[in-house]
């Protein structure tokens, strides 16, 4: 037997060897992940820089800031933003920093106020982001080049908005948003359009912590390979409910009546990507009573995908939508290489009727929720990764191979009615457990690593 090596030799790399992390040999059938990418402190900092602070990020919805003076609060990467909507109505995204001396501004999550006061000394903003009032201002002896200086809110350097979504970035040089979306369009679309007026978070969220990093949840909200054994306390509730035992009305959908049910994961440009599954009750869809109607609206393309197929997708780099046993948005926040924050929302169409709601809410719980019946099995089995890989005494992971035999490039006939053009496919039934669903976001990680060593820092 050979002695196990937990030397941290591999950390003398030279700078920018992202892709000797990433061992992505196509043509030999091999992609392998080094253990380094999920718990290298250094590599983290670096993800912060060269990621998150230089490529698009979700911040909410645009109903979250609908109405003047409504605002919230989140985070790109490491750094706090606050997005506003002012007097006028128009939407602004600005870092969450005061110009005064840096202190974090507004520690609210949401709510509406026509001002934000600096709880250190008392500088004001308004809902547009503009200083209107300096403290003392006066009595302060200030040079008159204090005038010349813009006080208010450094604003976000790009800002958009696709289907109640906004995103923003630190960086100008982003491609247009809708091109960095690209086919991941038509995934958001499944989601958004499901109501006629359009789709709001149901007021209220989940939101917890894990000791793990934030690449275990880009991982798992696309594994489909988990959910017979770190699920199976929740499998065996589904098969209860099937015989009338336990809470039947729990779950809006029978979420593994049958493994062996068509699947399929689609790779895109900008490392999004997307895995679907057969929905085998799409009468229990909120929106079924409604349906002849939503064909009408969205085509039938989209209305026949909204109700016979589940997905899970990943706009990269940490915003996941599901549409499984509810439909739900999810955020994760990277704070420290082992230390993540989540927060995830319940999806319902604006002006939907109680019982459609609750019908959501329902199944959001059941599942999703911080002490649903998925969630913290979820949660233990990332800090187990964490615990495990942190040893530094295994170094090449074998968790990205399931599929690679069975992987084709460009549209297929499943993608071509849809419209879509993904990189690449992969089909299997859900006992196939595609996990090549996971390799463009790490090819764009690798990417974005390098391109990131070699440009100037994204900071305003
Ligand atoms: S840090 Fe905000 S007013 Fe001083
Ligand atoms: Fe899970």
């Amino acid at each position: 037997m050979d002695s196990i090596d937990i030397s941290d030799a591999h950390r003398q790399r030279p700078a920018g060897s992202f892709r000797a992390l990433i061992d992505d040999r196509p043509d030999d059938g091999v992609f392998r992940l080094h253990r380094d990418v999920y718990t290298d402190p250094a590599l983290f900092d670096l993800e912060m820089r060269h990621i998150f602070e230089r490529s698009w990020s979700f911040l909410g919805f645009t109903s979250q800031v609908s109405q003047p003076h409504d605002f919230f609060t989140t985070h790109i990467g490491r750094v706090p933003v606050l997005v506003s909507c002012g007097e006028d109505g128009s939407v602004g995204a600005f870092l969450n920093i005061c110009r005064h001396k840096g202190a974090e501004l507004c520690a609210v999550r949401q709510g509406k106020s026509k001002s934000h006061v600096c709880p250190y000394h008392g500088w004001i903003y308004d809902s547009s982001g503009r200083n209107i009032h300096i403290k003392d201002q006066d009595q302060g002896a200030y040079h008159p080049s204090f005038d010349q200086v813009d006080h208010g809110l450094v604003p976000l350097a790009a800002i958009g908005s696709y289907k109640g979504l906004i995103f923003g970035s630190l960086n100008a040089d982003v491609p247009p948003l809708e091109d960095f979306l690209g086919d991941m369009r038509f995934f958001i679309d499944l989601a958004m359009e499901q109501g006629e007026n359009g789709m709001e978070p149901i007021p209220g969220r989940t939101q917890y912590t894990y000791r793990g990093n934030w690449k275990f949840q880009l991982d798992n909200g696309l594994d489909s390979y988990h959910l017979t054994s770190t699920h199976l306390s929740f499998m065996r509730a589904l098969d209860r409910r099937r015989v009338g035992e336990g809470n039947p009305h729990g779950n809006q959908t029978d979420f593994f009546k049958d493994s062996h049910c068509d699947t399929a994961s689609f790779g895109f440009d900008h490392g999004h990507t997307v895995f679907t599954m057969d929905n085998t009750e799409p009468h229990r869809r909120p929106f079924w009573p409604y349906i002849d109607k939503l064909r009408d609206r969205v085509g039938d393309a989209k209305a026949d995908w909204m109700s016979i197929k589940m997905f899970n997708s990943l706009v990269f780099p940490n915003m996941q939508l599901a549409h499984n046993t509810a439909l739900i948005l999810r955020v994760f926040r990277p704070i420290a290489v082992d230390l993540t924050e989540m927060t995830s929302y319940c999806l319902g169409a604006i002006g939907e009727p109680p019982g459609e709601r609750g019908m959501r809410l329902r199944a959001f719980e059941d599942f999703y929720n911080a002490a649903g019946l998925a969630t913290p099995d979820d949660s233990v089995v990332y800090e187990r990764c964490q615990q495990g890989m942190a040893t530094g005494a295994i170094g090449w992971l074998q968790g990205f191979s399931r599929g690679l035999g069975a992987l084709e490039t460009g549209q297929n006939d499943v993608t071509r009615p849809m419209g879509i053009n993904p990189v690449e496919s992969s089909m299997g039934t859900l006992q196939s457990g595609q996990e090549v669903v996971y390799h463009p976001p790490y090819r764009e990680w690798a990417r974005l690593m390098e391109a990131g060593e070699a440009a100037a820092p994204a900071y305003p």
